[in-house]
């Protein structure tokens, strides 16, 4: 007969974690290697319970509840009877907004070892192939531009296996309607809370149905289970907006700003800094710095942070990474005498590590070279003149932990720039047995996680602020360690209106770190206007990173404007409702953003002239406003209704020139 049924597979039915090897055809969530060398396992339901709460993950960042906003989960008991394998997996609701977390914990309940060989965190079968699929892509100094493309028959994968989440792909996908835009349609958004290798992919199927996955890669991954063992995997987001692709963003910030982000500065205020990278690079000493410290002081700002050179024998990217004690050479008087300068100036100070990393000329490396990830016999890679160090070990921590630790107790320091500008390549070590070579890069990655959640023990008060080379772990897993994050090392304005557009996809404004630079800009050339790099800058964690001793008075007056400002806003951008208005990906000429206050009486326009074409004209509609209400913009004393703003737009025809922007900011009437 042509009864077909007798014939088809499992890969016609959803699952919440298909396993390979079964007939499901489709990519797995789940494999083994079994002491047997077999690859395939069976999970079947056993039982589930239902809780108030959030359970933690072990050594993983992960959403937590607070009493605010309350949250259940469910766990699902899955069992193999044959190879005597426990999977727990673990969803959690939370009652205010549209979120889903998912994570899974893998069991060995056999007397034998076994390999888990892929464990993803999150797999969802939908019943349709029409959605496009929204990603952030890029390279160094270029991170997160948004792509959107329409799923097609075959797999689309973005991922990363270079031991970190990457420039290159952010681990966040959107499954969209194929018409939904900012403010309507169907948007499903994943994001996994992890800094390393990751992968997440949508499967068109045979049968016009689309299967995503997210989770750790599979590729190079292995993890040895032995009896009792268990292992986690790490947590995936899951947003659900039926309000098209604003609506889920905002529901990433709130959720991220109120369950991700801990510690002091949760809710505390951010101090504006003043970062001496691109104002001396290697080139400073003490009087530099205090210099810089006395200008910035007198202009509002409150915290000086030395960047990268003060340790070792530091002049250029070619030593010292691993020497964490003082370059005599550079801090005259020592550490402690810079920080009491600084902090008699009002201001608080900060200090930039890379406390990943070794160079092969330091004292670190002539004393452990064997500390740093590589494969015995094999030449090792060499990136800005520096090899990676073996977070798997804890030995290496805690080596490099005492030193750090040893310089925080030495000063009053209140802020640390924690960097990594390398890749791992040559993944391996003399240590692990063969069997546990493969599990280098997740425990690298848990290493680093380990040592950032020692840091804010030991140090409650210190504001962290990550960074890799720019924005290369610009993920969730690090916003649960540091409140801010560098965004990238491209401080041009009109670059930063493109990557800070697209990381406001997933990220809140809070933890988009971004400074003023000069003009012209150190990676672009371009020449902006002063006001446009601060309003820029504005839309993220606040600051400045250039030589403020070589400032005009007009620029001088600026930066106490931007300050002013500042501080004005802080709540409506760090707080508010972001609504992306105008895409620098979508328009050649401006792009356009807003904040909208909770209440909705108050609204934060930011405008930029990407590139000018002149005679263009355009008017800007708001939104998230309430249409009854009335509106001042404050700057020109007009009144508008919310109405009005929505629908006709504020009038921003006028003779542009190129890099021109404004801020217009809106404030509810009731007389
Ligand atoms: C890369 C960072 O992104 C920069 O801001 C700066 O800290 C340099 N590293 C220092 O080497």
């Amino acid at each position: 007969t042509n009864d077909r049924d007798r014939a088809s597979f499992m890969d016609t039915l959803p699952f919440e974690y298909p396993c390979f090897g079964l007939g499901d055809y489709r990519e797995s969530a789940f494999k083994i290697m079994d002491a047997n060398g077999m690859s395939t396992c069976d999970l079947r339901y056993v039982s589930h319970k239902m809780y108030e709460g959030k359970p933690k993950l072990e050594g993983l960042p992960a959403t937590f509840a607070t009493e605010e906003s309350g949250c259940s989960t469910l766990e699902i008991t899955m069992y193999d009877k044959y190879a005597d394998i426990e999977v727990v997996l673990i969803y959690t609701a939370f009652d205010k907004l549209d979120v889903i977390t998912r994570s899974a914990v893998i069991t060995n309940k056999s007397e034998k070892p076994f390999k888990i060989t892929r464990a993803l965190s999150a797999c969802v079968d939908f019943d349709t192939d029409k959605m496009d699929m929204i990603t952030l892509n890029g390279s160094w100094a270029r991170e997160r531009a948004v792509e959107r493309c329409r799923l097609h028959h075959g797999k689309q994968l973005v991922d990363s296996c270079r031991g970190e989440s990457s420039h290159q792909n952010n681990p966040f996908v959107a499954l969209c309607d194929n018409n939904a835009d900012e403010d309507k349609g169907e948007v499903f958004g994943f994001n996994f809370v992890y800094s390393g290798n990751f992968y997440a992919q949508a499967e068109v199927t045979q049968h016009k149905k689309t299967r995503f996955l997210m989770g750790i890669n599979p590729l190079d991954f292995e993890w040895l289970l032995e009896k009792g063992e268990s292992f986690a995997c790490p947590e995936v987001v899951m947003v659900h907006s039926d309000e098209g692709i604003g609506k889920m963003s905002r529901t990433f910030h709130d959720l991220y700003r109120n369950n991700l982000i801990r510690g002091e500065y949760k809710d505390k205020r951010r101090p504006i800094l003043i970062n001496n990278w691109e104002a001396t690079y290697f080139n400073f000493d003490t009087d530099k710095l205090i210099d810089i410290a006395k200008e910035a002081s007198k202009l509002g700002i409150e915290m000086l942070v030395m960047d990268d050179g003060w340790f070792g024998h530091r002049d250029s990217d070619n030593s010292s990474l691993g020497d964490w004690f003082v370059y005599e050479k550079k801090l005259k008087g020592g550490l402690k005498y810079l920080v009491d300068e600084v902090n008699k100036l009002g201001m608080k100070f900060g200090i930039w590590f890379e406390p990943e990393m070794i160079s092969p000329d330091s004292e670190l490396y002539k004393a452990h070279p064997d500390w740093a990830i590589q494969i015995k016999g094999r030449p090792l890679t060499l990136c800005r003149e520096q090899y990676v160090l073996d977070y798997s070990r804890k030995e290496v921590r805690d080596h490099v932990y005492g030193m750090m630790k040893k310089i925080l107790d030495s000063a009053n320091i209140e802020y640390i720039k924690w960097d990594m500008n390398r890749q791992l390549s040559e993944v391996g070590n003399e240590v692990f047995p063969p069997e546990r070579q493969r599990e280098i890069w997740h425990r690298y990655v848990l290493g680093v996680y380990e040592m950032q959640e020692r840091l804010l023990t030991d140090f409650p008060d210190l504001l962290l602020e990550n960074c890799a080379g720019g924005g290369s772990r610009f993920d969730a897993g690090m916003l649960y360690y540091s409140p801010q994050i560098w965004t990238s090392d491209d401080t041009d304005a009109i670059e930063r209106c493109r990557i800070q557009y697209g990381t406001s996809m997933v990220y809140p404004a809070s933890s988009i770190s971004a400074h003023v630079s000069a003009s012209p800009n150190h990676q672009t050339g371009r020449l902006t206007p002063f006001e446009t790099r601060g309003n820029v800058a504005m839309a993220g964690a606040f600051g400045y990173e250039l030589d403020l001793t070589k400032l005009t008075d007009e620029e001088r007056a600026l930066v106490r404007k931007q300050v002013a400002q500042y501080h004005a806003y802080y709540d409506i951008i760090q707080n508010g409702d972001l609504y992306r208005l105008v895409s620098p990906f979508e328009n050649d000429v401006c792009c356009a953003w807003e904040y909208v206050s909770a209440d909705r009486s108050e609204a934060l326009l930011t405008f930029v002239v990407t590139k000018c074409r002149v005679g263009f004209t355009t008017f800007i509609r708001l939104r998230g406003l309430d249409p009854e209400k009335r509106y001042q913009d404050v700057e020109t004393g007009r009144i508008y209704s919310g109405d009005t703003l929505m629908n006709v737009g504020v009038n921003l025809s006028r003779y542009w020139k190129d890099s021109e922007s404004l801020i217009c900011y809106f404030r509810e009437v009731t007389e």
